[in-house]
């Protein structure tokens, strides 16, 4: 059995794929998280849960930060491959506690690359993010195009991440994969993202916050089609003579927020209260995927689309409410 590491194993991403990956019976799951308490702690205690019920899931609470523990664990249990998801997620909170992106988006992603460098590892793949691409108006958006404005210091962590890994790439060989994740959502969502925030205050009959008017367009991207294209990339280290590769994991299938909005009163039978918010500083615009990429390396194309996957998504939250 290959040992696997996924980092970030209670947030979303991360517990979704540990799941995916244990039903391929195929791998001994290692999850890392320090399981702090940007969003209600209880989320990532019942992800981890259910996680914990499968023998062959083991899970190591440390901090990104801290150097020494990242190390042992990783020297330790020689990982054949990692899949690096922990960071602290969010734009706007970036404005509001910009250390916790710089110590666990930087620094921890510094640990983790320092560690491996001295490792044999076969492939290290990390979640970066479409917020790379700023307020670009180049639709759709290719992992070629210029990311050199990010519009939020969460993005600028993601940016100088996809930069740091290259330089250890071209360095230390190691094969390194960026997947850029276009607003991923599903069952288990967060609760700081906007089809929680909305299914909740709904169902609460209080009014829920559009911000631009809810003229943003979101690549929505739902969660099935990020973990089975991550199952099929793994075994896909690149094989340039700078082993590193970018990737983004979209729909290709952008919609208006206020659709978004529309597809959820349907599907749970109400009507929203809206208040129109302004633009927000950090926002953009509009995100669009080019998916050509991945579609040619593991024949990728987004399977779920919105209505199904806000239909799962009400499921999954009635039941956990
Ligand atoms: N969800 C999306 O739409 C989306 C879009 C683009 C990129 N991403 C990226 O994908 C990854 C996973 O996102 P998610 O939505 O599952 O977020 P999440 O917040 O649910 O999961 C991240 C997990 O990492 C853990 N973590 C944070 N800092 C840590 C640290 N210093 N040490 C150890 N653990 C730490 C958290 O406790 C959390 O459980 C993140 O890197 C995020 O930036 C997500």
């Amino acid at each position: 059995m290959s040992k696997i590491l996924v980092t970030g194993c209670a947030g979303f991403i991360g517990y979704h794929l540990c799941i995916s990956l244990l039903q391929t019976k195929k791998y001994n799951v290692y999850g890392i998280d320090n399981l702090n308490s940007y969003y209600d702690i209880r989320l990532k205690k019942k992800r981890l849960n259910n996680l914990l019920k499968n023998k062959k899931f083991f899970f190591h609470k440390i901090d990104l930060v801290d150097k020494k523990k990242i190390k042992n664990n990783i020297l330790k249990n020689k990982y054949e491959i990692i899949v690096h998801l922990a960071a602290q997620a969010g734009v706007r909170y970036s404005f509001i506690n910009p250390d916790t992106y710089f110590n666990s988006n930087i620094l921890g992603f510094y640990n983790l690359l320092e560690t491996i460098k001295k490792t044999k590892i076969k492939h290290f793949i990390y979640a970066s993010t479409s917020s790379v691409y700023g307020d670009s108006k180049d639709f759709p958006f290719k992992e070629n195009h210029n990311t050199d404005k990010p519009a939020s210091f969460y993005a600028a962590s993601k940016k100088i991440n996809e930069i740091m890994a290259y330089t250890y790439s071209k360095n230390y060989n190691i094969p390194l994969t960026a997947l850029r994740f276009f607003t991923v959502y599903g069952p288990f969502g967060r609760p700081d993202m906007a089809l929680y925030k909305f299914v909740e205050k709904i169902l609460n009959n209080k009014p829920i916050e559009l911000f631009n008017k809810g003229n943003h367009i979101r690549d929505f991207t739902y969660i099935d089609d990020i973990t089975s294209s991550i199952l099929k990339i793994l075994k896909k280290p690149s094989k340039k003579k700078v082993p590193h590769e970018i990737f983004n994991i979209g729909s290709n299938q952008p919609k208006k927020l206020y659709f978004f909005v529309k597809t959820i009163e349907q599907s749970l039978g109400l009507k929203s209260k809206k208040i129109r918010m302004p633009f927000q500083k950090g926002d953009v615009h509009a995100t669009h995927a080019d998916i050509t990429k991945l579609a040619k390396f593991i024949n990728f194309y987004p399977r779920i689309k919105l209505k199904d996957g806000i239909n799962n998504f009400i499921g999954w939250f009635k039941q956990y409410k």
